[in-house]
């Protein structure tokens, strides 16, 4: 599989596979991450990103299929051995011990030297901004802070990778959008290699250097959060990356430079070809706020639609319009709140016009 993008080629999975009896879980995944990568999966409960994930980890053996991290084949190598770490959802501090020798418990298991214990959990404590708790029990730390102790302990082995499963899954949505960052700037300060594991399309969104959809045991596209943002492969990727319109229709115009997809809606033009057949059934995807929205009609004339405001919601910073569409489709429609004046005087019920350029269309193949 080709990787747009990154300098692939430091962890490599080759067609891997884990069936558990006749189920499969994991189907034939190919994929090349770069060094230094925060490469997401991301997916919805049970495709398999756990247990990819154990795959990688060696918790799980694999039916078939290769692991190479640094051009090493890991497959035979026991977890324990191998330069990895994974840390879990539920990422079980000792309540016992105190912060410090949480994180210093993995080097005195591996049997370092004491100066060297010493030294390098205080260098975690450092990198984590925890070194004032040092001396307090995990209960005493509020959860974003028993996270990065976490963190610091996956960390202080230096492992080459590190894998973490739904690493913020036990935290509340705002200590979760705060944590992701702090996240972000340690990984990125030590350089470590990370896969992990998120349904949270967002959070792949913000931390990722690239993430692979998954569906099924199988890897959808992989690609950065902008190209799979703007450039879904298919239905399915479109419809889980974020709110999108899906136009179904079909092809009966195809050139080089252009295309038209005809709907129940009415015709829509796309600015490319897409090499394909005429009638072949397609979706087009048009992003929300793509979509431009006013009661006065636009000076355009290709790709502009009518309808009937029937919710608004505000958003601070935007607004979201649902139209009913002539022939009954209901279109999402997000606005910046600031850009334009007459937005404001779009009421319930009123009659719209709602148009798009031809280049904010995709074409997904059915
Ligand atoms: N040890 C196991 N034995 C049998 N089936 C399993 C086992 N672990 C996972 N599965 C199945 O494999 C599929 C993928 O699971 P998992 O990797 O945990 O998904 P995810 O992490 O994406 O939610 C699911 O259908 C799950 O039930
Ligand atoms: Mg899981």
């Amino acid at each position: 599989m080709t990787q747009p993008g990154a300098q692939a080629g430091y962890l490599v999975t080759e067609k891997l596979v884990k069936r558990f009896d006749d189920a499969v879980a994991v189907d034939e995944v190919s994929l090349s991450i770069g060094k230094g990568e925060i490469f997401a999966l991301l997916g919805s409960s049970g495709c398999g990103k756990s247990t990819l994930l154990r795959m990688l980890a060696g918790f799980e053996k694999p039916t078939s299929g290769r692991i190479l991290l640094g051009g090493q084949d890991v497959a035979a190598m026991a977890p324990y051995d191998r330069p990895v770490n994974m840390m879990f959802q539920s990422y079980a501090l000792f309540p016992h011990l105190n912060i410090w020798e949480n994180v210093a418990f993995g080097l005195k298991r591996e049997g370092l030297p004491k100066d060297d214990i010493q030294k390098r959990t205080d260098e975690m404590l450092a990198l984590v901004q925890l070194m004032p708790y040092a001396k307090r029990k995990p209960h005493q730390l509020s959860g974003g802070q028993q996270q990065r102790v976490a963190l610091a302990r996956s960390l202080a082995k230096k492992p080459k990778l590190l894998l973490l499963d739904e690493p913020l899954g036990a935290l509340d949505k705002k200590l979760r959008e705060q944590t992701q960052f702090e996240l972000v700037n340690i990984i990125e300060q030590v350089g470590v290699t990370v896969v992990m594991v998120t349904h949270d399309q967002e959070e792949a969104m913000t931390m990722a250097s690239r993430i692979a959809i998954m569906s099924k045991g199988r890897v959808l596209q992989v690609g950065t959060p902008e190209e799979i943002y703007e450039h879904p492969r298919n239905k399915f990727v479109a419809d889980f990356i974020g709110n999108v319109n899906l136009f179904s229709g079909q092809i009966s115009v195809d050139e080089a430079d252009h295309c038209v997809v005809t709907t129940a809606l009415g015709d829509m033009h796309v600015g490319h070809g897409i090499s394909g057949t005429l009638n072949m059934p397609v979706s087009l995807a048009v992003r929300p706020e793509k979509i431009e929205i006013s009661k006065n009609r636009p000076d355009a004339n290709t790709n502009v639609f009518s309808g009937q405001v029937k919710e608004i919601a505000y958003f601070g910073s935007y607004n979201t319009y649902i139209v009913k569409a002539s022939d009954g489709t209901k279109v999402k429609i997000t606005e910046a709140n600031t850009s334009r004046h007459e937005l404001s005087d779009i009421t319930w019920e009123d009659t719209v016009f709602f148009w798009w350029g031809d280049s904010a269309g995709v074409v997904l193949r059915d």
